[in-house]
């Protein structure tokens, strides 16, 4: 199975696209990781994962019909040959299953390439505003499997709230997407701490296939998921933050274990981000129940609940809560 299988499956024919199609998507922060694909093209993981999403932290993208490609992001023009460019325009020309050109403006209310999933927000509201221009008529499921073959993360910014990615196991991908599992508790607080936003080095894609590839730690990995998701998911529907808390810091830490132990070795931790998570585990020892998690990036994400949020904001002051 292609990419352009399952577009085929899951979309009508190509057609004249409408005047223009906008939406928002969340970025999302995943609390049990997605991290190792068994199929590359079409970025279908190794494992489960869950995230939660984001709120009002994310992508709107407008995109109309237009006499050549265009890329607008936060205001600036991006070139469609650009690496970013290239991605999305070919991403939007498999949706369309032809090549009429587009204008694409998008906005993001993240920072881009800092680990903040800023990809899995922009390719969800990719596919969302792809779907308003065709009038295409189609579920979360379908929506998720699409995304997914933008950017793999992107297929839980679908939906709102705490959201699974099952890995499924059909070889073509129809059963690996996003599934709701509950609303965001009103006192459970995620803050983004950018401690950094320059670009990333080495993306995710190729941070996955060299651990993979690399660090023999890595076979550890899905059992580590194996434990985790459970247990998160099980927490997240009994609002029992502490083993949430707990488990989704370890797993984020054993995720940066395995790329920490790749060659050439995938340290994405700059010396803020060691800092703060030692700050972290200073609050909890005087009894603030704070937790930890990072992406593939220097960035560190902040998880407590509405009754430390005058603690937290103490000790990180630049702490955005989303
Ligand atoms: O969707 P991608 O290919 O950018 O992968 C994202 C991977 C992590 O952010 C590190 C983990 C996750 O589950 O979001």
């Amino acid at each position: 199975m292609t990419p352009e299988n399952v577009r085929n499956l899951l979309l009508p024919p190509p057609t004249e696209p409408g005047a223009r199609g906008e939406a928002f998507a969340s970025a999302n922060i995943a609390l049990c990781k997605y991290w190792g694909k068994r199929d590359e093209a079409l970025k279908l993981p190794l494992t489960g994962s869950l995230s939660v999403s984001l709120g009002k932290l994310g992508t709107r993208m407008r995109i109309s019909p237009a006499d050549r490609d265009a890329l607008v992001i936060n205001g600036g023009d991006i070139s469609p040959e650009s690496k970013a460019g290239k991605r999305l325009f070919d991403f939007l020309h498999l949706l369309q299953g032809t090549r009429y050109s587009l204008r694409v403006e998008s906005e993001n209310t993240i920072p881009m390439g800092a680990g903040l999933a800023s990809s899995a927000s922009a390719f969800a509201a990719a596919v969302m505003a792809m779907e308003a221009l065709y009038g295409w008529d189609l579920d979360y499921r379908a929506r998720s499997i699409l995304a997914r073959l933008g950017s793999g993360s992107a297929c839980r910014s679908v939906l709102p709230g705490f959201v699974e990615w099952k890995a499924g196991s059909d070889p073509g991908g129809m059963d690996s997407h996003a599934v709701p599992v509950a609303p965001v508790w009103p006192e459970f607080r995620v803050t983004v701490l950018t401690l950094s936003d320059a670009e990333k080095t080495v993306g995710s894609t190729e941070g996955m296939s060299r651990t993979r590839d690399t660090a023999p730690l890595f076979a550890a990995w899905p059992t580590q998921v194996e434990r985790d998701l459970p247990r998160i998911r099980r927490a997240v529907l009994d609002r029992d933050f502490t083993t949430l808390g707990q488990t989704a810091e370890q797993n984020a830490l054993a995720m940066h274990a395995t790329m920490i132990a790749a060659w050439p070795p995938l340290i994405y931790w700059q010396p803020e981000t060691l800092a703060t998570l030692h700050k972290v585990h200073a609050l909890r020892a005087e009894g603030v129940e704070v937790y930890a998690t990072l992406d593939a990036g220097p960035n560190v994400k902040l998880l407590y609940l509405r009754e430390s949020d005058a603690a937290v904001l103490a000790a990180f002051p630049t702490a955005a809560e989303v």
